[in-house]
């Protein structure tokens, strides 16, 4: 099958990871692993997902890279930005979320992952003092600037064909779009020009930084960030991909999961209690009620659209939805979530359920860098810019078109994830029930 003018994954991909913290360093930690033969990459689609191409008798099940032209694993370059000097390393075994005997063998490897000084500004991130910093005074726009050299330096000496930007770094601050800054790229520029702190996250710096250099970046927290008009008229003008934001892991994707079935059931929801303790250094800035307030718009999202309250008002017009995060340093980064929902049935009599996910939050998340950071290369190659939304399927509060509804549905978000890939294949989408 002749796949649809997509530029093969030769040479190497550098994956420059923003932040090099528990999430980052398990993530690379793992794929370096993964690659000795000493781990299985399991939780990725991109690795292990077998998709099915062609219909009826011409059914056949198929690897994501038999499909379309991946890179291997041997072909990743890691790098990184942080605020904070540890290297890869260090902060592997800072973390606690891999074993030692799970680090040791790539130890060299990690050690030679230093990451380069961080776009820095303590009103984003108010629990972490930054040691390892750009120059605070210069503005957003010399900021960015660096960061476009920080890439080209990056790919240079190691010899990388292509790059992808994936920001694993502490959830910043809550900043609603603002129309005057964010709608417009002309504002947006002017505004990064004149230093214009309070509208321009640091983020923004790495994320214009990254397109200017024809690379797909990638949100993994709820920043606003990439989720405003200029950077989508920013990354159609440079031919990028982008997707975000804040990766889909453990708690949402149950209640994406589990709101799909009550409404397929036709069952009431009235009430979704969640809650958090989390002790690692996400936890402690997330205490933080500004940058909680960024991940509680994104957690809260997600049901509403799936249960489609409007067209069911007896059976979601009154739900009581609340998210609650709770920093509690004994769990490091085994998170506990629990939810309490309470649902109702024939006549409207009440029931509970009660999920209790004792979960590895670093664990659920380093398999969706992988595929984010693959899938992002390959949207580069098979020239799709701007927003990917089939990605979806990774993100907690996907990015949509103003005017139009995200789809949280895990398995409607599976279907799209596979038909972008059939399609890119040279396949036929399709609905077939697998
Ligand atoms: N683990 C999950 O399941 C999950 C799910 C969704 C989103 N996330 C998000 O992923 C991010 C990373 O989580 P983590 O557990 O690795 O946190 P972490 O605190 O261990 O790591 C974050 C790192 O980012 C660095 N950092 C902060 N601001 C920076 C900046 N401006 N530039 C460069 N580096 C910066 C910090 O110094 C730290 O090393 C968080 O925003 C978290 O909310 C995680």
């Amino acid at each position: 099958m002749e796949q649809n003018k997509i530029r093969p994954a030769e040479g190497k991909l550098g994956i420059l990871c923003v932040g090099l913290g528990a999430v980052s360093s398990t993530f690379i930690a793992g794929t370096l692993m993964i690659r000795k033969g000493m781990g299985k990459p399991v939780g990725s689609i991109t690795q292990m997902a077998k998709i099915r191409v062609g219909r009826g008798n011409d059914a056949q099940y198929k690897h994501v890279s038999e499909i379309v032209s991946m890179p291997s694993l041997d072909d990743l370059v890691f790098g990184a930005w942080d605020i904070l000097p540890d290297n890869a390393f260090e902060s592997a075994m800072h973390a606690e979320v891999l074993r030692d005997r799970d680090i040791y063998p790539v130890k060299g490897e990690l050690e030679k992952i230093v990451p380069m000084k961080g776009v820095y500004d303590q009103d984003y991130v108010k629990a972490i003092d930054g040691t390892w910093t750009k120059d605070t005074s210069l503005s957003r726009w010399e900021l960015m600037e660096q960061v476009r050299e920080d890439i080209r330096r990056f790919k240079q000496e190691q010899g990388c064909s292509r790059v992808v930007v994936i920001w694993a770094a502490s959830t910043e601050i809550y900043i609603p779009r603002d129309e005057e800054v964010h709608d417009s790229l002309d504002a947006f520029e002017t505004a990064m020009k004149a230093d214009d702190r309070k509208h321009i996250a640091p983020s923004m710096c790495y994320a214009y930084a990254a397109m200017s250099e024809g690379a797909p970046f990638i949100m993994g927290a709820p920043n606003t960030c990439i989720d405003i008009p200029a950077m989508w008229q920013y990354a159609e003008k440079t031919g990028t991909p982008i997707a975000g934001k804040d990766f889909k892991t453990g708690q949402t994707m149950m209640k994406t999961v589990l709101s799909a079935a009550f409404r397929t059931r036709m069952l009431g929801v009235n009430g979704w209690f969640s809650t958090n303790i989390l002790g690692n250094r996400d936890g402690l800035v997330l205490d933080v009620p500004e940058n909680f307030k960024t991940k509680e718009v994104s957690k809260l999202g997600v049901i509403d659209t799936i249960l489609k309250k409007d067209e069911y008002p007896d059976l979601y017009g009154d739900i009581f939805h609340k998210v609650r995060i709770n920093y509690y340093p004994p769990r490091n980064d085994d998170k506990e979530g629990w939810d309490n929902i309470d649902i109702f049935g024939w006549m409207g009599y009440p029931m509970q359920i009660k999920v209790d996910f004792l979960c590895k939050d670093s664990i659920l998340a380093a398999p969706l860098l992988l595929d984010l950071a693959l899938l992002g290369d390959l949207a580069l190659r098979a020239g799709r810019s701007g927003m990917q939304t089939w990605l979806s399927f990774y993100l907690k509060s996907p990015m949509h078109d103003d005017g139009h509804e995200p789809v949280h549905d895990l398995f409607q978000q599976y279907t799209i994830l596979k038909n972008a890939i059939r399609e890119m294949g040279g396949y036929e989408a399709d609905e077939e029930i697998d």
